[in-house]
């Protein structure tokens, strides 16, 4: 079935946020991104379980697919709760990097959305850094309480009922591509 936007989650984990919208948006185009195999195969059998038809997979690093995709392909992108590597000398293991977002930034359409939620302070402040420094990204945030209000619709993840659990709150940032 054609779809008439495609977006793409990087490290979906166990899947609850890629079922929910690939459930409530049957018009749009899911890519969900995962090396773990145990978490693909719980999505892969959630898939069959619903009978979602517009999801597609890769079951590996995101930067191979983000690499293989063409330019201005992708309507929005979601990393949500990226491996926060909180230790200073751990940081630049951290998916978002310049050469990631660059990845991000090439793929996505004109206008084309790059949202990030973490629990990690540190993480926040790193892309925020990152995106001044790219200059292709606007930060769409209008006032003080936006970045701390989830995205719309949204249904939550394991990793922040974790974060919650362990009285972690969380920022939610949106990027539009300039
Ligand atoms: C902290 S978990 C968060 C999972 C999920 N998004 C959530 O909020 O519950 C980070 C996830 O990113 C995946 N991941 C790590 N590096 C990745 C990469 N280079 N490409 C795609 N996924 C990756 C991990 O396997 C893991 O499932």
């Amino acid at each position: 079935m054609p779809v008439e936007s495609i977006r793409l989650e990087s490290g979906f984990g166990g899947g609850e946020h890629l079922i929910h919208r690939a459930a409530a948006n049957p018009q749009t185009g899911f890519i969900g991104v995962e090396p773990f195999v145990n978490s693909m195969a719980k999505l892969l059998a959630r898939i069959e379980e619903l009978g979602l038809r517009n999801i597609r997979l890769y079951d590996d690093d995101a930067v191979l697919v983000l690499d293989w995709l063409p330019d201005a392909c992708i309507d929005h992108i979601d990393l949500l709760y990226p491996d926060p590597w909180p230790k200073k000398k751990h940081w630049k293991r951290r998916f978002v990097s310049d050469v990631n977002l660059q990845r991000f930034h090439r793929v996505l359409k004109p206008g084309g959305l790059f949202c990030f939620a973490s629990d990690i302070d540190t993480y926040v402040n790193w892309v925020l850094q990152h995106i001044d420094r790219h200059n292709g990204f606007a930060w769409t945030a209008r006032n003080a309480s936006d970045w701390l209000t989830p995205f719309e619709d949204w249904p939550g993840t394991r990793y922040e009922a974790k974060a919650r659990r362990e009285g972690r709150s969380s920022a939610y940032l949106s990027f539009r591509k300039t």
